[in-house]
């Protein structure tokens, strides 16, 4: 019981921080103000803690660890990509053609982990071809 509610929470999370991250790209690209918005600078880092929670949450419910479950060490992985993508995307990047290409490789890198999340599977979309 206590693990599906932590399941909802992460789904509930991945889908409020991917739209969110999103949204901000788009104002990014945009060059918009609303990017400065203090809800707009805060809500992402309570949203991704809390993502970041129930998942350790989950791994420690399940017994199931990184870097002794592929999976696991794969979603690790493409988490940290998507965070350094994104902030080179929204923060750090030094020129608009820079910022573009980050944003979508944090979105691919997104796009990896929900398909090896769905998949249990490092090879992630892969999975699905072979
Ligand atoms: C941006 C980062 C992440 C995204 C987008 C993401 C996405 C997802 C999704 C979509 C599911 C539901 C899979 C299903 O429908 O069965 C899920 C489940 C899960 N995730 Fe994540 N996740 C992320 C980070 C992590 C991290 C860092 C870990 C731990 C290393 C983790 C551990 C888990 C676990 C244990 C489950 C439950 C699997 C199950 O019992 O079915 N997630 N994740």
């Amino acid at each position: 019981m206590t693990y599906l509610i932590l399941k909802y929470l992460h789904v509930s999370c991945v889908i409020l921080s991917g739209s969110g991250f999103f949204l901000r790209g788009l104002w990014m690209l945009d060059n918009s103000p609303r990017l400065q918005q203090p809800l707009v600078r805060v809500v992402p880092h309570i949203v991704d803690t809390v993502l970041l929670a129930s998942a350790v949450a989950m791994v420690v419910i399940s017994a199931q660890y990184p870097f002794v479950v592929g999976w696991l060490t794969a979603k690790l992985i493409g988490l940290l990509i998507y965070i350094g993508c994104g902030s080179m995307a929204l923060k750090r990047g030094r020129s608009l053609r820079q910022r573009r290409f980050f944003f979508f490789a944090a979105l691919l890198a997104l796009a990896y982990i929900v398909s090896v999340a769905w998949t249990r599977n490092p090879l992630g979309p892969l999975t699905w071809i072979g």
